[in-house]
């Protein structure tokens, strides 16, 4: 049996993009939002540092240098209509989100303030501009805490934990989802007109990850299973500062502000690996420039890893070395990087504005996942064949405004912008439509699965399994790729697919039932490694986050293209939009 309920727009997911859509959906239909955690748990909360807009407030800047910085970031692989409307549509909803009361920072005039971020630069004189709208580095935390108290105010109906474990689809059109209700480990079907997957990402197939717990891609793995395509999965990005050894993300911001990377002999080595924005080169570039670095003997101590040095008095250094009159104190960089000092302090037990930072990058954003057009409608080929009544943003989605590596910031922009408009579709389009019919055991293959699961009479340990597959992601599915690497890492995901098949869980209860959840999402995480694995051996070119060490240039002659990949690892190819920016070689 399962609860029953009725909706006309249903959003999986709290985080941006889920709240946006909801609170654009509900000014004018019958909204409700499912997620497996409390809202403002979300992990937006782990976009620290800004969201991008071309708002000019601290010096010039325009909507279309944006654009391009975006499309050049992305190494040419975005569709470029995709980023035009992002780039012009930020500067509506940074104002939008101003209006709805969130606390951005302020510049002495009053304006909303801005910082530097990694390849957002001023279009004219190649160096970094001020485009990233913050405040402090808990600019995603205010983000969701200003969309909740707004759902909250339009009465949105929020369904807090409960897990969506599959998709109610009729004649490939989708009518609903399921859910488990965590606290009682009841079913409920959830029948809708419209449905928004903003599920967020899938970091947690690798170790080392700023990704929380959560961040298993349910969203992504239930299309797979829906026999529909994922788009460029082989695009993953690694942060460049991760925490060592944890990944705990240290905001970008950092760099913004003037910290700077050094190695084990105290030389700032991004100059000679991007002369021009050197420490503020997108994060593609800058993570392959430390792990080569560490390649070169250059790690500190031999080891893994470099620091990142924010200390105040190196900072202004920095600054004076690159002719900015700009100088900071210990004070400033405390108030503006408040979260992020105190990770460090709590997490490594060292002080940032004394000692410099072991960082190392870390796996942190997708860049593919579900195909959507600009209306965040979900597409089922690489024809664009609208799936009926499904919607994704966030992400979960690709609707290709990152192409193959996303700049800092853009992701919150993403959020905004395509939740947005995804949700004032899903709202037109609901009313448009009756309720179609939903059949009586709408459940039942979600019971059947998680019965099975429950019950399963193997000998393997799902926890075990999920620690090889990180372990293998990290060392095969990394920065840098090889065919032979690529290939060991499927191999040993379909032995831990096949161990799989053999789980047992201890727990057999109903009530927070994290055990069985949790080799639910594993089945999804092993999906999501196998279809990024496979979609990144058939790239044979570098381009973006995909490093191919057997295929080190960009080859545009063969593969400026979409990678759509299917749960029978099938692979096609739809083309790129290309708009005002032809593809060019990439220098920062
Ligand atoms: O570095 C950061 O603050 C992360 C932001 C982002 O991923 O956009």
């Amino acid at each position: 049996m399962a609860q029953y309920h009725q909706f006309d727009a249903l959003v999986i997911g709290a985080g941006g993009s889920g709240l946006m859509s909801a609170l654009y959906a509900s000014k004018s239909v019958n909204t409700a939002v499912i997620s497996k955690l409390y809202p403002t748990r979300s992990h937006t909360g782990a976009a620290q540092g800004g969201i991008s807009a071309a708002l000019g407030n601290m010096e010039p800047d325009k909507w279309e240098w944006h654009a391009y910085d975006t499309i050049k970031g992305g190494d040419f692989l975005c569709d470029q209509d995709a980023v035009d409307i992002l780039c012009k549509e930020a500067i509506h909803a940074v104002i939008d989100l101003e209006h709805m009361g969130l606390p951005f920072d302020r510049t002495p005039d009053g304006k909303i303030s801005q910082r530097r971020f990694g390849g957002h630069t001023n279009n004219e004189t190649k160096k970094p501009v001020m485009r990233a709208c913050h405040a402090a580095d808990r600019t995603g935390h205010m983000i969701l805490q200003t969309l909740y108290q707004q759902c909250i105010k339009n009465n949105v109906r929020f369904f807090d934990e409960f897990q969506m474990v599959d998709m109610i689809t009729v004649d490939g059109a989708c009518r609903g989802i399921v859910a488990v209700e965590l606290n009682t480990g009841e079913l409920h079907v959830f029948h809708a007109k419209a449905v928004m997957l903003a599920t967020g990402g899938f970091g947690k197939v690798w170790k080392i990850t700023s990704n929380a717990h959560s961040l298993t891609g349910d969203g992504p793995a239930i299309i797979l299973r829906k026999s529909l395509p994922l788009e460029d999965m082989e695009f993953y990005q690694f942060h460049p500062t991760g925490i060592y050894k944890m990944g705990i993300l240290l905001s970008e911001a950092a760099r913004g502000e003037g910290a700077v990377f050094i190695n084990d002999k105290g030389e700032r080595f991004m100059e000679r690996y991007a002369p021009t924005m050197k420490d503020l080169a997108s994060r593609d570039v800058c993570s392959r420039s430390i792990y080569k670095e560490v390649r070169a003997g250059n790690g500190i101590g031999g080891k893994d890893y470099v620091y990142l040095d924010f200390r105040p008095d190196r900072i202004n250094k920095y600054l004076e070395a690159d002719g900015s009159s700009r100088r900071v104190d210990a004070e400033y960089i405390e108030t503006r990087l408040p979260d992020i000092i105190e990770f460090v302090r709590v997490y490594m037990g060292i002080d940032p504005i004394t000692e410099p930072v072991p960082i190392q990058p870390t796996a942190h954003y997708a860049m593919g996942g579900i195909p959507t057009d600009l209306d965040a409608r979900v597409l089922a080929d690489e024809k664009g064949t609208v799936v009926e009544g499904l919607y994704a943003a966030g992400e979960a989605a690709c609707v290709s405004v990152h192409g193959a590596n996303r700049l800092g910031t853009n992701s919150l922009v993403d959020l905004i912008v395509y939740g947005r408009r995804g949700g004032i579709h899903m709202a037109e389009y609901a009313k448009q439509v009756d309720f179609k019919l939903i059949g009586d055991d709408a459940h039942k293959a979600a019971e059947d699965t998680l019965n099975a699961i429950r019950n399963n009479a193997g000998s393997e340990h799902p926890g075990q399994i999920r620690k090889e597959l990180q372990m293998h992601m990290d060392e095969h599915v990394g920065v840098f790729r090889t065919q032979e690497k690529l290939e060991e890492a499927l191999e040993e995901i379909h032995r831990l697919k096949e161990r799989y098949r053999h789980i047992h869980i201890d727990d057999k209860g109903r009530r927070w039932n994290t055990d069985l959840m949790e080799a639910w999402e594993l089945g999804c995480l092993l999906d999501l490694a196998e279809v990024t694995a496979v979609s990144a051996l058939a790239r044979e070119e570098s381009r973006g986050g995909h490093y191919r060490e057997d295929f080190p240039n960009r080859d545009d002659q063969n593969f400026l293209k979409h990678t759509m990949v299917w749960s029978d690892n099938r692979i096609t190819y739809k083309p790129v939009r290309i708009g005002r920016y032809q593809p060019t070689e990439r220098k920062y």
